[in-house]
């Protein structure tokens, strides 16, 4: 399995140098989250426990409470609290270090859609707010996919001058 997993590697990335995409095989992390467990908390709680280091989420399906989000071009959270809400999309990816981007969009009890970028723990500490967590409300089926042969990084891009995603081939090394 090790060997073939290495060779597939090679192929993928013999492959991948030829174009500007990087080319990746995965495995996935499935999981149930449980009432009040905060949704980025425990996404980043498996990340860091398998130490996954270019994970993309590939479904998620649940319900939360209410939920602190940053609206796009914005410079605060809003604490959206006409909850519960359906999970209707959660879109990202989870670079080494634990390093989250995350979009969500939650439909609440008129099926009105609201949305935007889920954030970090540390972002929520930078508002100095007590509570901008996204408690799940009933349940939230997590399938995380690592892109095993890949690794994500965010440099800052001078261009945007955000932390922007990095891909790059892992650099395996070969031991008997
Ligand atoms: C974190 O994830 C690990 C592995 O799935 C699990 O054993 C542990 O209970 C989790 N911790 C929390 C606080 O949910
Ligand atoms: C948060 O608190 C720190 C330390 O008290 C302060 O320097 C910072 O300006 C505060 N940030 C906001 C957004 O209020
Ligand atoms: C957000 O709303 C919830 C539920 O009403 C509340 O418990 C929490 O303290 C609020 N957070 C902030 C930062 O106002
Ligand atoms: C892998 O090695 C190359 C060449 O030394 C380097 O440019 C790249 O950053 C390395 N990748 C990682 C994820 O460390």
């Amino acid at each position: 399995m090790v060997k073939y997993s290495l060779v597939l590697t090679l192929i993928l990335a013999i492959l991948g140098y030829s174009s500007s995409s990087f080319i990746s095989y995965s495995v996935n992390y499935a999981d149930r989250f449980h009432p009040n467990q905060d949704l980025m908390t425990q996404i980043l709680n498996i990340t860091s426990f398998y130490n996954l280091q270019a994970t993309n989420i590939q479904t998620c399906v649940g319900s939360v409470l209410y939920c602190g989000i940053r609206i796009v071009n914005q410079n605060f959270l809003t604490n959206f609290t006409s909850g519960p809400y359906e999970i209707v999309s959660l879109v990202g990816t989870i670079s080494k270090g634990s390093l989250p981007h995350i979009h969500i969009a939650l439909s609440d009890k008129y099926g009105s859609v609201i949305g935007g970028h889920l954030p970090s723990l540390e972002e929520r500490q930078r508002y100095n707010q007590t509570d901008f967590s996204c408690p799940i409300y009933t349940t939230a089926e997590m399938i995380l996919s690592e892109n095993v042969n890949l690794v994500f990084q965010r440099p800052i891009d001078p261009q945007t001058t955000f932390d922007e995603l990095q891909i790059s081939y892992k650099n395996f090394t070969f031991v008997n």
